[in-house]
């Protein structure tokens, strides 16, 4: 193993963790038969949340995956590009070999070859002549680093103008009872033993632990059951892992001179999602973004982890251009026609989140819209073919409006890159 990306022992700790149990555990043979998709990093959220659906899918994209692991993020990003004929180039960096391999054999399965490999450390690339990056993923990694504020400066280091990063931190509320037992397992098994001996005692405690600690009533939380050994460690043995709260995160974010452009899903970060009372609106009204998506953390709990896009503070991209009929709207992995079928006869979405349950309002022509979302068709086409279809024109203007108010904070319904 190097020594020049170690900056203390836990972090040492850390390092070893992720080279005995490669994170998240994934076997390259499963590559044939599906892809692990997820945010941040779709290609169809960068698109729009990063880029306001107004750069070109003609201009390369270079990617980097800052603390790729066994390479989801990296195998989603540059296969999305592949199968779409998107130029550019998605760069893995981790400082683990053996997270490196995984990544490797997954990306060989697919046969990607928009992939570059780097083994090093976040905190290196000021120095690493890599970049600049027009997007940067750094999923679950900042909050394991000895500084997250510096990770981050890091990785901004080498973004370019214009561009943005996609991140995911933990979040304090949905991971109530994880605290808990690592603080058991830090007295049980110290971080200096060796990672399988620490795993075992991990699986002898949990079979041991009475009906109250919060994770057993903690029914989202699933790595230590469902994540194999990797995700066993990375959940309970962690050697550090700090949970953001919104304000926490946007601090963090506005310290490296970025700001939030979206949090993932937007929907569930509106309290009045989860507030009917309108006195209790007029209230959320006075609200700041942050501190409104601060309440509808603290009052919904269940937020395990925050996923957010961010641009420089100083860049103001235009919002994506949702009334230009040029425009092609995209279903991020929903199949249209399946979609619009499948509709309930009052025009009401159930969404779930982490066991929460809202009800989205979709408007009279939803199904004739949705029916036609194919990737391919611009809005004006679709707009034709539903008055075509018998709508009046009025109607479908309004209703065209209302259904991207209601499924672009789902993170639903977006849009494409322009062509070019
Ligand atoms: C929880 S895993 C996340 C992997 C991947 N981003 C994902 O979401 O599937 C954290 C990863 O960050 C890497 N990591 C931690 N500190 C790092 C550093 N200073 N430089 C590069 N990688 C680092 C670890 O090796 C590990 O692969």
């Amino acid at each position: 193993m190097h020594e020049w990306h170690m900056t203390d022992s836990t972090d040492r700790q850390l390092a070893a963790q992720y080279e005995a149990y490669p994170y998240p555990a994934r076997d390259p043979r499963e590559e044939s038969r599906r892809l692990v998709v997820g945010s941040p990093s779709h290609l169809r959220e960068i698109d729009h949340w990063i880029f306001g659906a107004r750069r070109p899918a003609s201009q390369p994209l270079n990617a980097l995956m800052a603390g790729g692991g066994s390479g989801d993020g990296t195998v989603m990003l540059a296969q999305q590009m592949a199968w779409l004929g998107r130029p550019g180039r998605v760069t893995w960096l981790d400082r683990s070999g053996h997270a490196r391999k995984v990544a490797t054999a997954r990306a060989a399965a697919r046969g990607l070859e928009n992939i570059a490999f780097e083994e090093g450390s976040i905190l290196d690339l000021p120095r690493s002549g890599l970049g600049p990056f027009d997007y940067i993923d750094c999923c679950g990694v900042l909050h394991h680093l000895p500084d997250p504020a510096a990770g981050l400066a890091s990785l901004v280091s080498v973004l370019a103008p214009g561009g943005g990063i996609g991140l995911m931190v933990y979040a304090p509320h949905g991971r109530t009872g994880v605290y808990m037992l690592q603080d058991a397992l830090r007295l049980l098994a110290p971080a200096e033993e060796p990672p399988p001996d620490r795993v075992e005692v991990a699986k002898r405690l949990w079979k041991q632990v009475p009906e109250t600690p919060w994770l057993r009533r903690n029914p989202w939380i699933t790595d230590h059951l469902k994540g194999g050994d990797a995700g066993l460690y990375d959940l309970l043995l962690n050697p550090r892992d700090v949970a953001f709260t919104v304000p926490e995160l946007a601090a963090l974010v506005a310290g490296a001179g970025l700001r939030i452009a979206c949090l993932v899903e937007p929907l569930r970060y509106d309290p009045d999602t989860w507030l009917a009372d309108p006195r209790l609106h007029a209230r959320t009204a006075r609200l700041d973004p942050v501190a409104r998506a601060a309440l509808a953390e603290a009052i919904c709990g269940n937020m395990g982890i925050h996923i957010a896009y961010c641009v420089r503070a100083e860049d103001s991209p235009a919002a994506p251009p949702w009334e230009d009929d040029a425009a092609i709207p995209v279903l991020r992995e929903l199949d249209g026609p399946t979609l619009a079928r499948g509709l309930r006869p009052d025009g009401v979405l159930p969404v779930t989140w982490d066991g929460l349950r809202c009800t989205v309002a979709l408007p009279r022509l939803a199904a004739a819209f949705l029916s036609r979302v194919d990737g391919k068709r611009s809005w004006g086409e679709i707009v034709a073919e539903v008055v075509a279809a018998g709508a009046s024109p009025e109607q479908a203007a309004r209703d065209r409006q209302a259904l991207v108010r209601a499924m672009e904070p789902l993170n639903r319904l977006l849009l494409a890159a322009p062509a070019g």
